[in-house]
């Protein structure tokens, strides 16, 4: 759907053999002036959690999947299989994602490869002139989320995170309810993440296997031996290419959190727990609770327990009225002062078909900053995460500027604000 005057621009500027990060499309400026019934193309990578999201896409009328990307050649054939039963046409099975990059038939790229992925992926795809539904957490670390918001606006483009809750009507109106002052003024929300995760032992180096490319795994973090317990998933547990399960489940409800309480940029963060389950190769905590003050006398908290389901809710606000309970389907309870139960709202979607039409919708009407999960809100919501894990992993408090969420007077806090680079990925806007 791109414009032919974007896809000229692109092709005159990008090739597959180019280097990865010198990709730059000044260009895109616009979206294509498109009618509603345009053809959306659409390229993924990342064939695990990309599968079910892309299959979301693939159902959607007008949209073709033209590839299906994972550098696990077993995943990127599976992937293409699956997609091809479900939408209009099966997608070509592919190994590196800068094809679609190059392809100027495709608008969209679908991020849902790893988190150290995240950001030079979509920040290329923006460059390259595509639209870009990236995953959660949308960044490896802050100064990622702030350069994506930079390219986003740069090249025009519509980037969504994959936070789709943001989009499920249920928890739409229970927002709503909250902000037309369903319990007074929200002063406190609290939020839970609960799992049951076993050990991943320790790592034995082992020869790669011929199903993975594994320096295209890499990709722009810095080279480290294979070992057997790392590909796939386990890398969450890594600093090295994860944020642990604040960024990976905590990121949805601090999400959430931080809409309900109409609030962007901490002042205060604090951070206490770490491994207390498994002695094994896993870096990033298993028991952790964090808080956020925010200006305004407010506070959203965070409590994750990786090894026992034992749940204590999702999201709760509190306010000067009562308090609104809110699980992950959207059901919302509202309660007085007295915990007396007064109003119920059921709900069971988590949203993630409207969160993808509402990705399309915005690409068709030319408007990029129409997303429910635009890449500024998604930035916010997931640099909670990462200031979560640097006072977890400094051990001090953090104080930082309400305006841009920046850590104040803590230089070795402000090391982890950016990761180094293999030479050649860094980003580039
Ligand atoms: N929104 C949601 O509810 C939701 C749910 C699950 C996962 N996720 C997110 O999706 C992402 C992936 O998670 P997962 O559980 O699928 O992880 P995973 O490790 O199981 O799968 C990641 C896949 O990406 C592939 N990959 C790695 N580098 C690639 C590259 N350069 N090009 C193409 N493919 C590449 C891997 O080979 C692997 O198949 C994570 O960031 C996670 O947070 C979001």
């Amino acid at each position: 759907m791109a414009s032919n005057l974007d896809r000229r621009q692109f092709l005159g500027q990008s090739a597959v053999t180019g280097a990865a990060v010198g990709i730059a499309m000044s260009g895109a400026s616009t979206l294509a002036a498109s009618s509603p019934s345009n053809k959306v193309v659409v390229g993924v990578m990342g064939l695990s959690r990309g599968r079910a999201l892309t299959s979301t896409f693939a159902k959607l009328k007008g949209v073709e999947v033209k590839y299906a990307c994972d550098v696990d050649k077993n995943r990127a054939g599976q992937g293409a299989e699956s997609l091809g039963k479900v939408g209009a046409r099966k997608p070509e099975a592919i190994t590196d994602f800068r094809r679609i990059l190059d392809d100027s038939d495709v608008d969209v790229l679908i991020c849902a490869a790893p988190n150290h992925w995240h950001a030079p992926a979509t920040i290329l795809g923006c460059s390259a002139g595509k639209h870009v539904y990236c995953e959660k957490p949308c960044s490896h670390n802050p100064w990622e989320g702030e350069t994506m918001v930079a390219a986003a606006r740069k090249h025009n483009r519509a980037v969504q995170m994959g936070s789709q809750r943001r989009s499920a009507p249920g928890t739409v109106a229970a927002i709503k309810a909250l902000h037309s002052g369903a319990i007074g003024r929200p002063y406190l929300a609290r939020s839970w993440y609960t799992s049951l995760r076993g050990p991943i032992g320790t790592g034995k180096p082992i020869a790669v296997p011929d199903r993975l490319n594994y320096d295209m795994w890499q990709g722009p973090a810095p080279r480290m031996p294979y070992l057997d317990n790392r590909v796939h998933y386990n890398w969450h547990w890594i600093w090295h290419w994860g944020n642990g399960e604040l960024g990976n489940n905590g990121v949805h409800t601090l999400d959430l959190c931080r809409w309900g309480m109409q609030v962007d940029y901490p002042t205060r963060v604090t951070s206490s727990g770490g491994r207390y389950r498994f002695d094994d190769d896993q870096q990033t905590p298993d028991t952790h609770a964090v808080c956020y003050e925010f200006e305004g006398e407010k506070q959203i908290t965070w409590e994750g327990l990786s090894c026992n389901r034992h749940s204590s809710g999702f999201v709760t606000f509190y306010g000067e009225n009562g308090s609104m309970e809110l699980d992950s389907g959207g059901t919302f309870r509202i309660y007085d002062l007295r915990d007396k139960l007064v109003k119920e709202e059921k709900s069971g979607t988590n949203g993630e078909a409207e969160h993808v039409a509402n990705f399309i919708a915005a690409i068709r009407n030319d408007k990029p900053l129409a997303l429910n999960a635009e890449i500024e809100k998604g930035h916010k919501s997931t640099l909670l995460c990462h200031l979560g894990n640097i006072a977890h992993r400094t051990g001090d408090t953090l104080n930082c500027d309400p305006k841009n969420g920046h850590i104040a007077g803590n230089a070795e806090a402000m090391k982890l604000w950016k990761r180094d680079y293999e030479p050649g990925w860094e980003p580039k806007i």
